[in-house]
C-alpha cells in the first residue's frame, strides 16, 4: 500500500513491535477507540507511528491512514481527505472520484500510472473550487463499505485547537463519532498544553475524546541497538557504557543521538568525546532560538515572554499593564495586537480561540521561561 513506497528503509530504525501491539491490543480489546500521545520534538513519534504502527495495524488487517497536519497547518481538511483516501482501494477511489464530478475515463488512463489514481484525486481535492467537506464526506462513504477498520493517525493534531480550524474540527469529530467501532484514532503532537486543550476543555469539539498519555520514549536498548549497528562499520568501536553516556548527555534524544553517531562515524580518530562536544554544539548552543529571539521586536519579546509564563490575557487592561511597564513607554491594544499578529505570522503562537494563544514549540517557550526573569 502507498503507506510503505514513500518511506525507505532505514537499517538504523529501532523497530518496537512490542509498542505497536500494545496499542493495537487496546483497539482491539474496545477499551478504547482513540488516544492522543504527546512528547517532546524529535523523540520519535512520527517515527513510531509510520514505521512501527501503522504496519503492524495493516498486518493485523487495518486499513492505514496517516496524515500530518502541520504540513497543511493553514488547511488540514484537503490532507485528511487524501489520507483516507490513501487509505482505500484504487476501485474505491475510483467511486469517489467519479463522485465528485470527475470522468472516469480520465481516471482510468491515470490509474495505469503508478500513483496516477491518488495523483488524480490529490488535483481534485486541491483544485481551488474542490470543496473538502463533500470529499470528506465521499471517502467517508467509501470506507464504511470496506470491511476492514481503519486506523487513522493524525500526527501534529495540535493544529486542530486553531480557532481558525474549529468548523473543521467539529466535522470531524461527528463523523469519527459515529463510526467509533470502525474508525480508531490516534492523535499525536508535541505540544502537550494545547493536545491537553484540546481533550479537556468542554467547550472544545474533542473534549473527553481521547485518553492523553505519554509517549514511551526510546531508551538503552535503542542505544544498544545503534552502537551495535555502529560497530560493525567502525574502525574504532565504542562500548555500550560509552553510548549510553553519550545519549544521556544528549538528553536521551534519539535525534541528536543520531546525529552524534554520524559525527563518531566521520572522526573515529578524533575519539567519542570529541563527537559528542561537537554535537551538543550544534544542537544545545541555543543558536537557533536565540536567532529567532533577538530578531523579534521588544514588544514581541515581552508578549511571548508573558505567554510563556502561562499570562495569556494579554490584551486585558492588566496585561496593557504589565507591557507598559515592561517596555517602558505606553502600550496600547494596538501593541499586543500587532505583537500578537506578528508571533503567528511567523507561526511561533497560536491562537486558540479569542483572546487565547500558546508558544508552538513547548522547548522554545522552555527556554524563553529559563531566559527571561520570572516577571515581578
Ligand atoms: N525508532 C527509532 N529508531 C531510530 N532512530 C529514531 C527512532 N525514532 C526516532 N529516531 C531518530 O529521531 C529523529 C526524530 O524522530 P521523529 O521525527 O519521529 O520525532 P518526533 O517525536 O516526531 O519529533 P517532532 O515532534 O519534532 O515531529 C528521527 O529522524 C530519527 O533520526
Ligand atoms: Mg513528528
Amino acid at each position: 500500500m502507498k503507506l510503505d513506497e514513500t518511506l525507505q528503509p532505514d537499517p538504523w530504525h529501532f523497530v518496537r513491535p512490542e509498542l505497536a501491539d500494545a496499542y493495537l491490543d487496546a483497539f482491539d480489546l474496545k477499551l478504547s477507540s482513540a488516544r492522543g500521545l504527546f512528547a517532546r520534538r524529535r523523540m520519535g513519534k512520527t517515527e513510531f507511528l509510520r514505521r512501527d504502527l501503522l504496519p503492524a495495524a495493516q498486518e493485523r488487517g487495518y486499513l492505514a491512514a496517516y496524515t500530518n497536519f502541520w504540513d497543511s497547518r493553514s488547511s488540514p481538511a484537503p490532507s485528511l481527505v487524501s489520507a483516507l483516501a490513501d487509505a482505500l482501494e484504487p476501485h474505491g477511489l475510483r467511486a469517489v472520484l467519479a463522485k465528485l464530478g470527475n470522468p472516469v475515463r480520465k481516471i482510468k488512463a491515470s490509474a495505469k500510472i503508478p500513483g496516477g489514481v491518488e495523483g488524480a484525486l490529490e488535483a481534485e481535492l486541491s483544485a481551488p473550487e474542490a470543496n473538502s467537506g463533500v470529499a470528506l464526506r465521499e471517502v467517508l462513504r467509501q470506507l464504511d463499505r470496506q470491511k476492514k477498520p481503519l486506523l487513522l493517525v493524525i500526527d501534529e493534531a495540535q493544529v486542530l485547537a486553531r480557532a481558525e480550524h474549529t468548523e473543521f474540527a467539529h466535522a470531524l469529530r461527528a463523523a469519527l463519532d459515529i463510526r467509533k467501532d470502525r474508525i480508531k484514532v490516534i492523535f499525536a503532537g508535541s505540544s502537550e498544553t494545547t493536545l491537553r486543550e484540546m481533550f479537556a476543555r468542554a467547550s472544545e469539539p474533542f473534549y473527553n475524546w481521547a485518553a492523553l498519555e505519554p509517549f514511551p520514549l526510546l531508551g538503552d536498548e535503542f542505544v544498544a541497538f545503534t552502537i551495535r549497528l555502529m560497530n560493525r562499520m567502525a574502525r574504532r568501536r565504542l562500548t555500550l557504557e560509552q553510548g549510553k553516556y553519550v545519549f544521556e548527555e544528549l538528553h536521551r534524544t534519539p535525534e541528536f543521538f543520531k546525529r552524534f553517531i554520524e559525527r563518531y562515524m566521520l572522526y573515529q580518530l578524533d575519539g567519542h568525546e570529541a563527537a559528542l562536544a561537537h554535537t551538543k554544539a550544534s544542537v544545545f548552543s541555543d543558536e537557533n532560538f536565540l536567532k529567532q529571539w533577538t530578531a523579534m521586536k521588544a514588544a514581541d519579546q515581552i508578549v511571548i515572554g508573558l505567554l510563556a509564563r502561562g499570562e495569556t490575557d494579554i490584551h486585558s487592561a492588566a496585561g496593557l499593564k504589565r507591557l507598559t511597564q515592561l517596555l517602558g513607554k505606553i502600550a496600547t491594544k494596538n501593541t499586543s495586537a500587532q505583537a500578537l499578529r506578528r508571533l503567528q505570522a511567523h507561526n511561533v503562537v497560536t491562537r486558540l480561540a479569542i483572546g487565547d494563544y500558546r508558544i508552538e514549540d513547548e522547548a522554545f517557550a522552555e527556554w524563553i521561561r529559563r531566559r527571561t526573569a520570572p516577571a515581578r
